[in-house]
């Protein structure tokens, strides 16, 4: 192929291949996620109560847990070594954020939405199992619950 169609062709597949990637990743141009799931995920929540408002004791119990276990690898609002948490709520039921935090390793071999994440955040170490009680993810779901605007 003469150099100037070569580099035609490459105008045309580069964004083009770009485009393609950027309809499988979960998170949009603006770090915002673009997916929604209803489901429960896979692990031990079969359902979740949420209130119509905050329950203000777990949230501060949640915030705790958030800097000292989470917040090394998540942001709030923006991409670390991890995707962003603020309205994370939004994008993923209750009882799929707690299976995720209390069946990580099940999660990340079996659910497709989780292995697609893990795909996109393939050069950081994937998310270890975090080794919480339930009330303890009952209350970070909380705290993240808190984020969403
Ligand atoms: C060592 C780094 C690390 C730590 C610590 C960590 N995570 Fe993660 N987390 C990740 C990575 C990487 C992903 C992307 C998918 C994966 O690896 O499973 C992720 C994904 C997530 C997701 C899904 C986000 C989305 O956009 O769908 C949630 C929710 C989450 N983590 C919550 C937490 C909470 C809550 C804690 C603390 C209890 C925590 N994580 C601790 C690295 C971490």
């Amino acid at each position: 192929m003469k150099p100037k169609l070569l580099a035609l062709a490459l105008m045309v597949l580069v964004p083009g291949l770009f485009l393609a990637l950027g309809q499988m990743n979960p998170v949009d141009g603006k770090g915002q996620k673009s997916t929604q799931i209803k489901d429960n995920g896979i692990g031990p929540i079969k359902s979740v109560t949420v209130g119509k408002t905050l329950d203000k004791k777990m949230v501060a119990e949640g915030q705790v847990i958030f800097y000292s276990k989470c917040s090394k690898c998540h942001a709030l609002n923006s991409t670390k070594a991890a995707p962003p948490l603020a309205g994370v709520t939004k994008m993923l039921s209750p009882a799929f954020i707690m299976n995720y935090l209390l069946n990580t390793t099940q999660m990340q071999q079996k659910d497709q939405y989780v292995k697609q994440l893990m795909q996109y955040y393939q050069s950081f170490p994937k998310m270890p199992p975090q080794n919480l009680s339930e009330g303890q993810a009952r209350a970070i779901l909380e705290f993240l619950r808190s984020t969403a605007k």
